[in-house]
């Protein structure tokens, strides 16, 4: 059998996997990244599109935040709409000057990727059979097929940043992990349109016949997206079908709406909170979707998988440097704060701008009194602000 050996072996090439290889290239360690799907499938993967400031920050800090720069689109403030009025919330100003910056998510990858190869380290697509092995000893290895070869890859470290599919997470033995779940009574029927966004920023809406959000990704394209339940056929939404029910939901009484234009594309997306506790069995450490789900409601998914990546990256470097394992060993507890934290205000936001079947008219009023009360008062305004915006990294 072919073998190879690296310092860590990166399971996945989404956001995670290829932040973390590029913060090791920085500290001169050794990775191979090992992706299952195809270079244009990963590059061109429609997902979301906020960064954080901090995950901003951190891609400038990496030295790949050029396009970012040129392209993102920074936001100094979001709006949440009800009973037909836009009201926005000021994110920069309610933070000292945090922000978030629209940049597809694709467009990420895409950079992470270019940058990967620049630096001529391992990166390998359409690898298929990947196996695990020997996870709670010092010398863990991985197996996989690559052009009908079988190899392996003995490493010190194994990422599992193979997101909520991949096989890091399952191949641990039974009873080390604790999930936690939680699934929606709802989903989100997600279009990008060629259309000229009518709002500088971002709009949370939610009307009586659900949850809707504007959203964008460049000069020329409007993003949305509609609350739809979780078994809707797509083939059910004919594209005026969509844009009805788009305006119906986001049409403000001062005469604001979306501009319509043709879609050129579209997903439903189900809506889960999912935890894995602890996130590292031996020398396997996850990060990224592969340890935690969010509800797209609050943005966090690709922030919170930069985040885990670039405390292992801190950890894995002063394993090597110092011989301190300090970081290794509270990698997991560190993880599991912040993550309970994107959990916590993912379900609040989602909870509050979603229009559940089930709810009482009590539970319809309760709502708007929440929203009622956020746009009124400094101290919820903050409060959504400073989540929104994103904490320090930590
Ligand atoms: N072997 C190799 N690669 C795998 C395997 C496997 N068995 N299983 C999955 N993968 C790959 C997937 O093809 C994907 O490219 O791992 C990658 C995981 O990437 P993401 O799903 O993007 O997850 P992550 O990097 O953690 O990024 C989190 O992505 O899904 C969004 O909402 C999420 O925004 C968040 C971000
Ligand atoms: C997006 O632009 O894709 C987007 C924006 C805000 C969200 C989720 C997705 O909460």
């Amino acid at each position: 059998m072919q073998t190879e050996q690296t310092q860590v072996a990166i399971i996945g090439a989404g956001p995670a996997g290829l932040i973390l290889g590029h913060l090791l290239h920085q500290r001169g360690i050794d990775s191979v990244i090992l992706e299952r799907r195809d270079r244009d499938y990963v590059i061109e993967r429609v997902r979301a599109g906020v960064l954080e400031q901090g995950t901003v920050d951190l891609l400038r800090e990496m030295g790949l935040a050029e396009r970012l720069d040129r392209e993102g689109m920074r936001h100094e403030g979001l709006y949440i709409a009800f009973d037909g009025t836009r009201h926005r919330i000021d994110l920069a100003g309610l933070t000292g000057g945090r922000a978030i910056t629209i940049y597809g998510q694709n467009e990420v990858v895409r950079d992470l990727i270019e940058a990967r190869e620049a630096t001529g380290r391992p990166l390998y697509f359409n690898v298929s059979n990947v196996s695990l092995h020997e996870l709670d000893t010092r010398r863990p290895f991985v197996r996989y097929i690559q052009d009908g070869t079988a190899r392996q890859l003995r490493c010190d470290f194994v990422a599992g940043c193979d997101g909520f599919h991949g096989v890091s997470r399952r191949s641990v033995p039974e009873g080390v992990f604790t999930t936690y779940e939680r699934g929606y009574p709802f989903a989100w029927l997600g279009i990008l349109a060629q259309a000229p966004p009518t709002s500088d920023e971002l709009v949370y809406s939610l009307h009586d016949r659900g949850f809707a959000l504007f959203s964008m990704r460049s000069p020329a394209v409007t993003r949305l997206y509609l609350q739809v339940d979780p078994d809707e056929n797509l083939d059910d939404w004919s594209d005026d079908r969509i844009w009805n029910e788009l305006l119906v939901r986001l049409r403000t009484s001062d005469g604001w709406e979306p501009a319509v234009g043709p879609i050129f594309q579209k997903g439903i997306t189900p809506m889960r909170s999912f935890v894995v506790e602890p996130m590292r069995y031996g020398r396997l450490f996850l990060a990224g979707d592969a340890a935690h789900i969010v509800p797209p409601t609050g943005a966090k998914g690709l922030n919170l998988a930069a985040a885990d990546v670039w405390r292992l990256a801190g950890a894995i470097a002063d394993h090597y440097a110092a011989n301190d394992d300090t970081g290794l060993d509270t990698y997991s507890a560190r993880g599991l704060q912040r993550t309970w934290w994107a959990q916590r205000f993912s379900w609040w936001m989602t909870s509050t701008l979603h229009r559940s079947t089930d709810g009482s008219p009590f539970d319809h009023r309760r709502q708007r009194a929440e929203l009622d009360y956020l746009v009124q008062s400094k101290a919820a305004m903050t409060s959504l602000a400073e989540s929104y915006a994103g904490l320090p990294l930590a």
